[in-house]
């Protein structure tokens, strides 16, 4: 089944989870990754690929010492994602809350980058601001939580966690076009 349509199945059963419809285009996933050191990064963090929109765009741009860890809790996004044959990333089956315990379990002390795509606005209140909390603490200094979104309503809640350290871009080439957020762990 072509790849889009098997997303937006997936994405209408579980739009709570999955928040959109549509796999993000290229230039959105270009956007978010653009101030990415790929060069310096050791420790890339990806929270809800999806069937691998953004996660493509990371691995053809990804460096031979850097690992890409991927969360995803829908069962077929995650099978999906297993058939893409790369030796650098780590797919787990797992809420994004456990996000520190899982990093450690593999050696991990600290993310470069966290890369979200997660629907903040939709899941619960709790969940998202325990991912969000346990992210600052897991980003290294300096390091970027990058995640998009289709509204500002988040800005605040963001700046809540990153304080003034967040910049704001977005991008109309996607459907629907998004907002940015890039902010940086003091
Ligand atoms: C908006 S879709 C993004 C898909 C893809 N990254 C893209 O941009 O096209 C959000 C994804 O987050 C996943 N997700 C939702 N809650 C999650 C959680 N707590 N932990 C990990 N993944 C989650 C959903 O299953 C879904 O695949």
């Amino acid at each position: 089944m072509n790849k889009k349509i098997s997303f937006f199945k997936e994405a209408v059963k579980n739009y709570k989870t999955s928040g959109t419809l549509v796999p993000s285009s290229r230039y959105l996933a270009n956007r978010m990754l653009n101030s990415i050191d790929f060069s310096k990064a050791t420790v890339i963090v990806e929270l809800g690929p999806g069937n691998g929109a953004i996660t493509k765009s990371i691995l053809e741009k990804i460096q031979p010492h850097t690992t890409l860890i991927c969360f995803e809790i829908n069962d077929v996004f995650y099978n999906e994602l297993k058939e893409i044959n790369h030796e650098q990333i780590i797919l787990i089956k797992d809420s994004a809350e456990n996000i520190i315990e899982q990093l450690q379990k593999l050696g991990f002390n600290e993310a470069d980058y966290i890369v979200s795509s997660l629907p903040l606005t939709i899941i619960p209140k709790k969940i998202s601001t325990n991912i969000l909390q346990k992210s600052y603490t897991i980003l290294r200094k300096k390091g970027l939580f990058i995640q998009y979104q289709y509204s500002l309503t988040y800005y605040k809640k963001l700046k809540k966690v990153f304080g003034k350290n967040i910049t704001l871009d977005f991008e109309t080439f996607n459907f629907p076009p998004a907002f940015v957020y890039k902010c940086a762990k003091k």
